[in-house]
Formats: structure tokens, C-alpha cells, sequence
């Protein structure tokens, strides 16, 4: 399911219309124009075209719409399309890129294809005078990527910029609210792109910057301070942020009426476990149950090599850990997760190909029942999520830290799991980190860490010949994971890291740096 638009306990239902739903027509756009809508300080929610009826939006009670770009072609059979009533409920209306074709589209213009004129990247654009480029120099540097385009705008639109090759790169129906605009403003390489922005939400649809994630805190406190009281709940802490901030959020709302459970499979960095502990029942006073179940898991991975099936048993394993856990506890009906807003956007996106088997605490509820599930942060994006632990409170270790895959260091360690290599693999690991965190945080990687080998290599060491496993280090640039580059760390760090790693890990003969971008190589190893 992607949302729902009426949500019971959602505290961010509370703000009515002062807020944008962005209509996706498939394709990348949708997250990060909500995302971008969101940083101008108005809230935005995804909807998948197929229900954004008419009654839908209007139910909904939104304060303007934005029709995202697509792959499609407004003329093929199965294009993506809504009701042109939708165009007709008077909620003001920005069409993206496709979005724009299909809005010129269901009024009757003409849209066809640009065929040698095609534009890709960089591109001048002109504007005329218009709301939605108030304050705007006539010419300025937009993004555009598209083979169609409108040629013919319906009846009673202007046209309101161009390209060399684009002759309706904007085009709009002020008295109606309706603008459309070729190229795609959510990206940085439009000049004005945020500017845009601003004017449509403001100007246009005349909506105020309100969202705000101190509000949202103070909100979800109240909320969840209401509907959660006399209930015990229960949420599976892993230590990353997402289920950090979940677990903080929902302790100071109900206190002692949380119970946290974290599951320490054997299969968390150095110091990762002591730390979460130390955090959560140490500084916050939070009701936490740590279950040391490393020999489980380890048993359990004994003479397993297949990356899937590794990821399969710990998913499996971790269920089982909890599931028993939860049964010697009595009276809890309710379960707390940190499911996140492209978490919930994601799961709805049908059947992709399986690349990875993602087994996170995510999975829990197919096989418990509890009365009723809570989510606070299912409307956050990632930074959204940081911004309110912040407000929390919740120190930089947790806040700040890098993505790490729910099966841990499992999928770090090539081929069989055994307790000597993860010992091997957490102290090679920790050298790592260190290294690469004396850099300034704006230059250090989205993700860096290390992986063990069970290749083993011939080394020397005073007068003594060893015989060692093989540590690869990766560090990868990204905004978003989906895409990664290989970060160029300064040859120093890499120097320093190796030759740290070979002296101070004994077992350790050789350190090799990944340097395959993804794709076609994933960020983790398995
Ligand atoms: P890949 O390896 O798929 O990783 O390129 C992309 C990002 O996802 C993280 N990752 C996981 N995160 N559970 C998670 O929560 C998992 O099972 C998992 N596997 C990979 C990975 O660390 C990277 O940030």
C-alpha cells in the first residue's frame, strides 16, 4: 500500500489543506519533488495516478497538485492518465515534463514527438512574465530530459517559455491556476528549479511554510500521549535511525509503557551493541531488553555460503528471537515501527526484480498479531526522520550514522560466517572508521566500511612469515544508494588504513580498496 490517505493516527493529517499531493506517473520524480516541496516547508504526499480519482483529491483536501514526469508517452495505449476532471476541482495544478504533455493533453492541445529536437541536460530557457517565474531573470539554465513535447497548448493557455528546440517549454492558464512546464524543476541542476517552487506552492496555490519537524514532534507527542494511553507497546530497536527515532519519540510519549527490544545477533560492528544499551536504558532511561543472541545466529549460519540463503536465515532467526521474547512478555498488543515514508512508498511499487532480500524488523508483522501497528514516522523522509531526533535529542553516534544492512556484518563477510572472521572483520573495520572519520564530515563518504575475504595471502612481519585473510575497503558516494560512485579517499587515509589494519589485526596479510561504482557492483558485497 503506498498511503492512506485518511490515516488514524497520523499527527501530519492535522495540518488540512495547507499541503501538496504530487500525483506520480511513474518513472524517478515523485520522491524527490515531495522531498523538495517538503524542504520549502510545506508538506507533500505521493499518489500513485491510478487513485487519484477526483473524489480522492478532493476528499483529501489539498492545497495544489503536482503531476510528476514519466516515462510514457501521453498517446500510447497504456499511458498513465487521470480524469481530466481533476484539472476542474479549482486546486491549482503544476504538470512536470510528462506531467505538463498530459495536462496540455486532457484540454485538448496537441502534444507530439520532438524527434531530432529532443532535449537532454543543460539547456537555455527563456521566460516571459508569469507567477510562477516572479523574481526570475528572462534567461536562466533549466534541466530538461524528454523526446515529446507540447506542440499546440489547448485553448486559452499562453505560452510562457522556450528553448531553441522547445517552443512550449512553459505554458500556462493563470485565471485557472493551471501551469505546466517542460523541464523539471525538483533538480539542482535547474538553476531556478527551488525558486519555482516556492512561487507555485506560495503564490500560486497560496500555501505557507509550516511544516516544520520541531511542530511535527511536538504533535506526534501529543498524539501518541492520547491514543497509546493505558497500552503497552512493543518495538523492535535495531540502533539505526529510523527505529532510534521511533523508539525516543514513542518513550517520551508513554514513558515505561514501551518496551524496546534489541536483538544483538552477533553481527553488529565494534562497541555497536554497548553503545545502543548505553544510549538508550543508560541516557534516556528507556525500558530496554537486550537479547544476546549471538550463538544462535552463528549456529545457525554454520557451513552457509550462499549470500541469499545467509540473508534468508538471519531473517528467519531474528523473527524467532523476537517471537520468543515477545511471548514472556504479557499485555502488550501493540507494536511500534520505524517504517519510513519511502519505505511505505516503496513496498507498493509491485513486483520489482529481487536484487537483495532485504530483512529488516520490517517483516515482523506477517507472522505476530498484535490489536494495532504505529508508525510515526511512515510520513518522513530520511533527513525529516534525523530532523526530528534531533529534536529529540538523540546524539550525533546514532544520528549521523551510515546506513547498515539489517543482516549486519554477515553480508561482510564473503562466503561462510564463523566467529574468528567476525572478530577479524570488526576490528578491521573499526580501524576504518577511524581513519576515514578524522576527515571533515562534508568529506566523508555516505557509506565506508570493510569487507572480509576468505582469501587467504602470504605476508612477512619482522622475520616471520604470515598467512592471512584478505580485508577489501569500500567507500561509496551517494544521495540516494540507489546509484553509488566509488569515493576517491585520499591516498593517505587508504595508506594509513592498510598498514594500520595488516599491523594491528593479527590474522589480517592484505588490504585491497573496491573500486567498482553501482552499478554494476552493489554497495555491500552480498
Ligand atoms: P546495496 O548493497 O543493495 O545497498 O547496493 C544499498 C544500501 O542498502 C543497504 N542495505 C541494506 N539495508 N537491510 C537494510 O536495511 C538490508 O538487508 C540491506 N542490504 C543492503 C546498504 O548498506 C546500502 O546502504
Amino acid at each position: 500500500m503506498w498511503m492512506t490517505l485518511q490515516q488514524e493516527y497520523s499527527p501530519t493529517t492535522a495540518t488540512a489543506a495547507n499541503k501538496i499531493l504530487v500525483v506520480d506517473f511513474g518513472g524517478q520524480y515523485a520522491q524527490l519533488i515531495a522531498r523538495r516541496v517538503r524542504e520549502c516547508r510545506v508538506y507533500a504526499e505521493i499518489l500513485p495516478y491510478q487513485e487519484a480519482t477526483p473524489e480522492a483529491v478532493a476528499g483529501y483536501g489539498c492545497g495544489g497538485l503536482i503531476f510528476t514526469g514519466g516515462p510514457a508517452s501521453v498517446y500510447a495505449e497504456d499511458a498513465p492518465r487521470c480524469a481530466p476532471e481533476l484539472l476542474k476541482l479549482g486546486i491549482p495544478v503544476l504538470g512536470i515534463c510528462y506531467g505538463a504533455q498530459l495536462l496540455a493533453y486532457l484540454l485538448g492541445g496537441t502534444v507530439g514527438s520532438a524527434g531530432a529536437s529532443s532535449e537532454y541536460g543543460r539547456t537555455e530557457v527563456t521566460m516571459e512574465r508569469s507567477p510562477l517565474f516572479s523574481g526570475l531573470p528572462a534567461k536562466s539554465v533549466c534541466w530538461m530530459s524528454h523526446t515529446d513535447y507540447v506542440m499546440q497548448a489547448p485553448e486559452g493557455f499562453v505560452i510562457t517559455a522556450y528553448t531553441d528546440k522547445c517552443p512550449a517549454a512553459a505554458l500556462e492558464k493563470e485565471e485557472e491556476r493551471l501551469y505546466a512546464v517542460q523541464f523539471h524543476p525538483e533538480v539542482t541542476h535547474t538553476e531556478y528549479g527551488r525558486k519555482i517552487l516556492e512561487n507555485f506552492l506560495y503564490r500560486i496555490c497560496g500555501l505557507t511554510a509550516d511544516w516544520q519537524m520541531e511542530d511535527f514532534v511536538a504533535r506526534s507527542l501529543e498524539t501518541y500521549r492520547e491514543s497509546l494511553a493505558g497500552s503497552k507497546v512493543l518495538l523492535a530497536l535495531s540502533g539505526g535511525v529510523d527505529s532510534s527515532v521511533a523508539a525516543l519519540l514513542l518513550h517520551k510519549a508513554i514513558g515505561q509503557d514501551l518496551t524496546c527490544v534489541f536483538v544483538d545477533h552477533g553481527l553488529l560492528r565494534k562497541g555497536e551493541g554497548d553503545l545502543v544499551e548505553q544510549t538508550f536504558r543508560g541516557t534516556f532511561g528507556v525500558n530496554l531488553i537486550r537479547v544476546n543472541a549471538q550463538e544462535r545466529f552463528l549456529n545457525r549460519l554454520a557451513g552457509v555460503s550462499d549470500p541469499e540463503s545467509k540473508r534468508r536465515i538471519i531473517g528467519e532467526e531474528f523473527i524467532r528471537v523476537f517471537e520468543d521474547i515477545a511471548g514472556e512478555l504479557s499485555g502488550i498488543h501493540v507494536l511500534a515501527q520505524g517504517t519510513i515514508y519511502p519505505d511505505v512508498i516503496e513496498s507498493g511499487k509491485g513486483a520489482s526484480a529481487t536484487i537483495k532480500s532485504h530483512h529488516n524488523v520490517g517483516g515482523l508483522p506477517s507472522v505476530m498479531t498484535f490489536d494495532r501497528i504505529v508508525e510515526p514516522l511512515r510520513d518522513l523522509f530520511k533527513d525529516e526522520v534525523r530532523e526530528a531526533g534531533r529534536h529529540l535529542g538523540l546524539p550525533p553516534e546514532l544520528l549521523y550514522r551510515q546506513p547498515f544492512p539489517g543482516p549486519g556484518l554477515a553480508v561482510r563477510v564473503a562466503g561462510e560466517v564463523t566467529a574468528e572472521k567476525l572478530t577479524l572483520l570488526r576490528e578491521a573495520d573499526a580501524v576504518f572508521r577511524e581513519e576515514v572519520d578524522d576527515l571533515p564530515r562534508g568529506k566523508r563518504p555516505a557509506q565506508y566500511f570493510a569487507v572480509l575475504l576468505p582469501v587467504k595471502s602470504v605476508g612477512v612481519m619482522g622475520d616471520e612469515r604470515t598467512y592471512g585473510y584478505t580485508i577489501a575497503l569500500r567507500a561509496v558516494s551517494t544521495e540516494d544508494f540507489m546509484t553509488a560512485g566509488v569515493t576517491r579517499l585520499p591516498y593517505d587515509v587508504l595508506e594509513k588504513a592498510s598498514t594500520r589494519i595488516v599491523n594491528e589485526v593479527r590474522g589480517i596479510s592484505r588490504v585491497l580498496y573496491d573500486v567498482t561504482s553501482k552499478p554494476p557492483a552493489t554497495v555491500e558485497w552480498e
